[in-house]
């Protein structure tokens, strides 16, 4: 790939790496819910498209897919904990089992929002996978079923990551090395 500055970005998880342990989820969740009937799954946008793709294809059960669109007010890098819901479900999740997948749970806040607003609709059940967990930056505990990998305080990229809504297209998970941007326009 050409459109971005190659050495402005280490590679931290490559292609390889994040389907190797997506499978280890998906069999995992599979086992989990196994006998359960339906499990809808939900994406939260945008960020999740490409982990959910990818691990609803590891799981061996009947699975219903459905998205949910949240963005945080305030700074673009950071999450200030007042979220809106920019694209609500499709359709309701009352006494269904519920698979909440999500990129990287960083402060909590979004998740946790996330959580109060799905339990109102009454769902049978409710778990949580996400691929990242930045745990040093964790204000508020939120249960996380699922962990992909556990990383650094580090502001990660690629792989449904965006910077500046940009570079979700990296088929791996990077970091920005240094103050130089890894994308110019
Ligand atoms: P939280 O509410 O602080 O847990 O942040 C969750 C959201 O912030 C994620 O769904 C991402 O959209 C965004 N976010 C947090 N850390 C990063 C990062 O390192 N790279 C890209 N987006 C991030």
């Amino acid at each position: 790939m050409q459109f971005y500055d190659h050495d402005q970005i280490d590679v931290l998880f490559d292609a390889e790496t994040l389907q190797k342990r997506i499978a280890e989820l998906g069999k995992q969740i599979t086992e989990d819910f196994q006998g359960q009937g339906e499990l809808v799954v939900i994406g939260v946008l945008k960020g999740s498209f490409l982990f959910l793709a990818d691990l609803i294809r590891q799981i061996d059960l009947p699975v219903s897919v459905d998205f949910l669109g949240l963005s945080s007010y305030g700074r673009s890098f950071e999450t200030s904990g007042v979220v809106r819901v920019t694209q609500d479900l499709s359709q309701p999740i009352k006494g269904k089992a519920v698979l909440v997948v999500e990129d990287i749970v960083d402060t909590g806040l979004t998740m946790s929002y996330l959580l109060s607003n799905l339990a109102t609709r009454l769902p049978k059940s409710v778990h949580v996978a996400t691929l990242l967990h930045k745990p040093s930056r964790c204000q508020v505990e939120v249960p996380l079923d699922y962990i992909g990998f556990t990383i650094p305080d580090k502001f990660v990229i690629g792989y449904g990551l965006d910077y500046k809504n940009l570079l979700r297209n990296l088929p791996f998970i990077g970091v920005n090395r240094g103050d130089t941007p890894p994308i110019t326009l």
